[in-house]
């Protein structure tokens, strides 16, 4: 059979490479560009050397931004309250192309190194399957005859010194990562022990909040129907609209300044429980202010219903890798629907890993209306019917308060 692997350029990656090969697969390579770290070319040419008959990069960092990282700020969407989703997003567009590229490549196969105690290994395959249900899939970490051939690091550099495989001379660090435009995530190892806090110069994309500068940063961001349509920062004479560069530009304000931080005990999907690290910096911006231009623009009802429906399940759905569901395209079409007022600015200031907010205004919509709140203004309302409101609201009230005393 032909496979497909998603290569990294990384040691486990380019293991199970020639490990394929020597089951007798022909291997192809491919290499998603979601915005991570990375020598594209030297990963390109490390899975020719190894092996591969074909090497597939594919840049797909702005269809990740517009079609996951964007949806998923309007949603709010946000996993046991405080991760940011950033692995969970990257994983659809990853197996969509890889699956395109399988079908085009007549490959009967397509294999991925996720272990087989994580979240990542359910999302591959669901979407794999839900995009291709006959593909085969080989996930060599589950494999018994594949792990205990390798049960520890050791003996993967011992296969890749013995097969020719470059191993990277930088020691690795005592924990693994995954990165991608929006977040990078932290886990195992050191980290493994949740009371053990990292060290200093674990977290790679933010500075410390501490070594933040001392003077704030103010910047605007314009939403359009609950989208990121512009930013601007008068002080460095920014002023963008493009979707990936105003990504791009959150992403290092939100750096400098110490922002998007957490330190957590998550429960995966297949029911382990697990610490990480993340950062998520422009998601942590983008998260304060959608929410807050939400509180001027946003119907209360349409809120409620979304809170309550749409902003959890959304976030289980991307969580337990299911976002090529019937329920998921549902969830994204609601999500989509609710935000067709959400426009307007939010004024922010970033100081020491804290995104504050300013002011905000909306030139479009007027659900707001300054006399009508006012306390110095009747604005058109009666204050007198607001005792028929609490007299009706009371009726069943009434009838309990002697139990309270
Ligand atoms: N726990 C996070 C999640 O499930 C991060 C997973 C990191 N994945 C990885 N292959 N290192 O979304
Ligand atoms: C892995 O197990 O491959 C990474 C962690 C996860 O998928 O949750």
């Amino acid at each position: 059979g032909r496979v497909l692997l998603a290569y990294s350029g990384g040691l486990d990656t380019s293991c199970i490479l020639k490990w394929l090969l020597e089951q007798g697969y022909e291997v192809m390579a491919y290499i998603a560009n979601l915005g991570q770290e990375e020598d594209f070319d030297a990963a390109r040419e490390k899975a020719l050397k190894v092996g591969a008959t074909k090497v597939f990069v594919e840049d797909l960092r702005e269809e990740f931004v517009k079609e996951l990282v964007f949806p998923s700020v309007q949603a709010n969407a946000i996993y046991e309250n405080v991760y940011l989703l950033g692995t969970s997003l990257a994983r659809p567009i990853i197996a969509r192309k890889q699956i395109e590229i399988a079908k085009r490549e007549n490959c009967t196969h397509v294999a991925h190194g996720c272990t087989g105690k994580g979240n990542d290994q359910v999302r591959f395959e669901l979407a794999y399957l839900a995009l291709a249900p006959s593909i085969k899939i080989i996930a060599p970490w589950r494999l018994s005859e594949f792990y205990t051939r390798f049960p520890g690091r050791q003996d993967l550099i011992k296969y890749a010194v013995e097969k020719g495989i470059p191993v990277s001379q930088t020691p690795s660090k005592p924990w693994s990562c995954d990165d991608n435009l929006y977040h990078i995530s932290y886990e195992a190892g050191m980290l493994e022990d949740p009371n053990v806090s990292p060290q200093k110069d674990m977290w790679r994309l933010t500075v410390d909040p501490e070594d933040a500068p001392d003077r704030p940063e103010f910047i605007d961001i314009t939403f359009t129907k609950g989208i990121p349509t512009r930013v601007q920062n008068t002080a460095d004479n920014t002023d963008i609209s493009q979707p990936l560069d105003l990504f791009i530009y959150l992403n290092s304000a939100a750096c400098r300044n110490g922002i998007g931080r957490i330190d957590i005990v998550e429960n995966r999907f297949i029911g382990i429980k697990s610490r990480g690290c993340y950062e998520t910096p422009a998601g942590t911006i983008l998260r304060v202010s959608h929410l807050d231009i939400e509180g001027l623009v946003l119907d209360r009802e349409v809120r409620a219903y979304r809170d309550e429906h749409v902003s959890l399940q959304y976030g289980k759905v991307l969580y337990n890798g299911l976002y090529f569901s019937p329920e998921g395209q549902l969830l994204k079409n609601i999500i989509s629907l609710t935000q067709e007022h959400v426009n307007g600015v939010v004024r922010l200031k970033l100081y020491k890993g804290n995104v504050i907010v300013l002011g905000r205004y909306s030139t479009t919509e007027n659900l707001y209306d300054m006399e009508e709140s006012s306390m110095d203004v009747q604005g058109g309302f009666e204050p007198k019917d607001s005792e028929g409101f609490i007299k009706i609201q009371s009726i069943r009230l009434k009838k309990h308060g002697n139990s309270f005393i």
